[in-house]
Formats: C-alpha cells, structure tokens, sequence
C-alpha cells in the first residue's frame, strides 16, 4: 500500500502549532530552564546507551504535544508499518524501501511482491563473510601469489559515501588491510590513489548498483588498464569484484560470476551500507565487526518501529527539525561529532538527507507551498570551533545544531578526552544561555578595562537561545555507529513522512547527467 497522502499545513495540528508559535517565537531558553527544574529529565530520551538530550531547543511541553498531534495526524505510525513491511513506499519507482530489512537478525519474513526477501539477504552476508575472511586471512591470493595488502572501493554517491565514512569511523578495529577509496571521474582522484598500490597486491571493488554510471565505470576501466600494464586479462578476476544489481555488465567487464555480490532495488544507493556495498567495511573491520553495525542498526529499528513518538529518538529529532524548518523558518542545520573518526559523517548525512528531501513535489504530484529539505553541513569538534561556530553564536541565522558525543575515547588519553567534552558541554551552553550585558559589563571592569566598556560591549555579548541536541553515546564502537546512522535514516524518513514528499527517488540529479553526456558527445 503506498503512503497516505496529507498536506501537512492543512491538519488541524499544522494550525495549532503556527498560533502556538506566536508565543513561542518569544521563548527564552534560560526562562524556560529557570521555571522548570525539571526540564533536562522531561526533554530526555535514553534508549540502550544512547542518551538524547533536547532540552536546549525553543520548546515547551505543549510544542512536543503538538508536533507529536501532527505526526498521528498524517498518520506516521501507519507509513512506518509500511517502511518496515516491504509497502511500495517508493511510489513513483514502484519500488519498496527495505534498507532495514538487511540488518534484520529476527525469524519474521519480509514480502516483496509476495516472496521472503530474507533468504536472499542472508546468503548475501554469508558471502560477505566468506570472502573477509579469505581475504583477511591471506588466502585469498592475487595473479603473482601473494596475499592482498590493500583494498580499493570504486563507486560515486552511496557507493561511496556510506562505505568511507564507516571504514574511517571505525579505523579503531580495523585489520592489517588499507582500503582506499577513489569516487570522483577528476583524474587525479584515480591517479593519486593508484600511486600507493602495487598491482600484485590490491583488490578492487567495483560498486555499482546500475553498473552504468559514468564516474564509477571510466574509473574502472582507468583502473583495469593500469592493473593490465602488470597483469594479463586471466587476472582480471583474481583482483576485481563487483557489487551490482546488473551482473551482466559486470560480467562483461571481466569479473567472474562467482565474484559479483548482490544489490537489490528495494535499496536505495546512499541507504545500502548495510548490505553488499559495505563490503570494504567488512574487509577492513572483519565481519563479526560489521555483524554488530548491522545490529546496532536494528536496535534502532526496533526502538523507532515501537516507542511512543514522545520516547522516540528519531521522531523527535525529526519533529524538533520541522519545528525548525517550518515555523522559524531555519534553512539549515548543522552536525558536530566530537569526533575525529568522525570527520565523514557531515558527507554521508549530506547525501543521504538532502538527496532523500531535497523535494519540490508532494505525493499528490503538486508543487508543495511549504518548506522541505533541510540543508546539513558541519565538521568535527572542536576545529570547527575555531572555524566556523563564530556565525553559529553570533550571526544572524538561526541554526540548529547537533552535538554527538562520546564519554569514553578508543585510546583512553583522559587528558585530552576531558577537554573534548568540557568544549562539547560548554558549546552548547554557550549556545544556548549566551552572555548578558550585564555579565560583560562586569567582566570588563573586572578586567581592568573600564575605559573600553562602551566600545567592546556591543561585540561581546551573546544573546544565546541558539538550539542544540546532545546525542550521546558510551564509545565509538561499529553497533553505537550503527545506531547513531540508523538514528538519522529514521530521521530522514519521518520527515519526508510529515512533509508528504517521496524520500527514496532522487531524480533531481538526472538532468545534469544528461546534459553532461549531450556535452561530452559534442
Ligand atoms: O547520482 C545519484 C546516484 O544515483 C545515487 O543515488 C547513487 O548512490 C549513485 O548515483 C551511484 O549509483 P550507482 O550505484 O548505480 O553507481
């Protein structure tokens, strides 16, 4: 069954929260923490370690009510049945969107046009962990005998983006084997990456779903001719792989049957890490390593499949985004790992939210009159503190930001993890408290600096009530990075739920591709 089909600025809720906006455009956060002392416990949400915080948001109780009275309105908790049960969700592609059916460890079946879709998802991993293990082991051997060092993913998108972020996330577990990853059709991306490898020791993993796109292919084919200047075409096979729905093309580049892993239409590119395509994480981390990715995602599933709305970590971050979105008119919002293996998150979250909700459209094939999409950029913390969070405190916009920290680091290192979280805290303190007037006042005549107080006041005061989330985790480890992903896929999807848009095509990127191949034939 497809996805209902609501305006959501035409439901009684929709209403409500614009009248309720009048008073809470005025809301002041240091407020609404002084007459409620309780306000950290009620606008918390702790579910298996992962501990969300949204106290720091320009809302009161009557706001999560509210946006919580939209969501039944448009009737999220009947798409999401229909997400996790195979319905065509992905209308106008006539196709499901089963990402989670991948990570899914329990007996139940999941029909796609009236067949189990789990056997197949199964022998796929099996496959994925045989060959880890072989290659992992070093009996795997390439055309000269030796074992394989090094491990290039070739794909663009989420051929790309959800496979690099997780292998740098989790360089903590990673193996003896270096993985690399060359996306962009710039030939000095290619060039530079086959610089460090040996012909004799590197495998390739071609991932493409369509097998088609022009990027990954001339890459490929650059690629295989620099592994021929080595190597005879009777190699080909022993140092290429594919991960495709098309086997034919794939065969036709050379690439053994046997050696194809397999992808399905019913996942979308920038949600597929979780199958296949994240063969490079499994080959960088083992399998049992991504096993537990695997299931730290369907931890999260099962959390946003059966928690009250109120106790749903996706639905709330979903809804506080709307809130954002739509009613204070925020256009972006930014996302801040305290993190360093985290650097890729902002990339990967980039595609996977605006490419999903980037939509001009709604399900009833009209223009919608409201906001969708929003935009998502950031880095890690703390370097962006002394880039970027100077507009975030102090500008014009107003931007929500995500704080996703860790209590433990992977090294220890208590020193400098102490600093890190001391910046995590006092940021969104900062934030979202600011500094008065008169705070600055004193301080500058607490400083000896009297005579500048007329100056410098106007420039040091912070009018806080900026919003922020803390979403925070015990450790990096590849199940919280499982949730942590999952969390914001979840996220990506009740939004396109409440906005009535289709989230899982992404024909905005097609026309440029057309014109870039009309320009190229010229
Ligand atoms: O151009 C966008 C896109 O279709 C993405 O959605 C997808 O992840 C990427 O291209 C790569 O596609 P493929 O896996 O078919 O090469």
């Amino acid at each position: 069954m497809p996805l209902k089909n609501i305006n959501p600025t035409t439901t009684t809720a929709w209403k409500k929260l614009n009248d309720h906006f009048n008073e809470a455009k005025d809301f002041d956060l240091k407020d609404l923490f002084r007459n409620n002392k309780k306000r950290k416990n009620n606008f918390s949400i702790e579910y298996s370690g992962l501990a969300l915080d949204y106290s720091k948001n320009l809302i009161n109780q009557k706001t999560i009510d509210l946006l919580i009275e939209l969501a039944n309105e448009v009737d999220l908790k009947d798409a999401i049945n229909k997400y996790f049960s195979g319905d065509k969700i992905n209308a106008i592609e006539d196709r499901a969107v089963l990402h989670t059916a991948l990570r899914n460890n329990s007996e139940e079946p999941i029909l796609v046009d009236d067949k189990d879709v789990k056997p197949q998802i199964q022998t796929g991993l099996r496959k994925v962990k045989s060959f880890s293990n072989k290659v992992i082991s070093g009996k795997w051997k390439g055309f000269t005998g030796k074992s394989i060092t090094d491990v290039v993913n070739i794909g663009v998108g989420g051929s790309d983006l959800g496979p690099d972020m997780a292998v740098e996330a989790l360089q903590f577990y990673k193996n003896k084997l270096n993985t690399h990853f060359v996306s962009n059709v710039d030939g000095d991306h290619v060039s530079e990456v086959l610089k460090k490898l040996n012909a004799e020791t590197t495998l390739f993993i071609i991932v493409s779903k369509t097998f088609t796109t022009q990027e990954t292919i001339t890459n490929a084919n650059t690629i295989r001719d620099w592994f021929l200047n080595s190597a005879t075409v009777f190699d080909v096979s022993k140092h290429f792989v594919a991960v495709s729905s098309n086997a034919e093309e794939a065969i036709n580049f050379g690439i053994d049957k046997k050696n194809i892993f397999p992808m399905w239409n019913w996942v979308g590119g920038r949600f597929s890490l979780w199958s296949s395509v994240g063969l490079s994480i499994s080959l960088s981390v083992g399998f049992d390593n991504f096993r537990k990715l695997l299931d730290g995602a369907y931890e999260i599933d099962t959390h946003f499949k059966t928690a009250d709305f109120d106790e749903n970590i996706p639905v709330v971050l979903a809804l506080l985004s709307i809130w954002y979105n739509n009613f204070y008119e925020s256009e972006t919002e930014v996302v801040l790992p305290y993190n360093q293996y985290l650097s890729k998150l902002p990339a990967y979250l980039q595609q996977a939210v605006m490419e999903s909700n980037g939509k001009g459209v709604d399900r009833n094939g009209e223009e919608v009159n409201y906001q969708t999409g929003t935009i998502i950029w950031g880095s890690t913390g703390v370097n962006m503190q002394h880039a970027f969070m100077q507009l975030v405190h102090q500008g014009t916009k107003l931007i929500p930001s995500d704080f996703i920290g860790y209590k433990e680091s992977l090294h220890g290192m208590v020193v400098h993890h102490e600093k890190l979280m001391a910046n995590y805290y006092a940021q969104m303190e900062a934030l979202a408290f600011g500094k008065t007037k008169e705070e600055v006042h004193l301080e500058l005549k607490l400083n000896n600096k009297k005579e500048d107080i007329s100056t410098l006041l106007p420039y040091k005061i912070f009018k806080g009530n900026r919003p922020s989330n803390s979403i925070l985790f015990e450790k990096l480890t590849p199940k919280t990075l499982g949730m942590l992903i999952s969390t914001y896929e979840h996220k990506i999807f009740t939004q396109g739920v409440l906005w009535n848009i289709y989230s899982y095509d992404q024909f905005g990127v097609e026309l440029g591709k057309e014109l870039a191949n009309k320009l190229l034939k010229h």
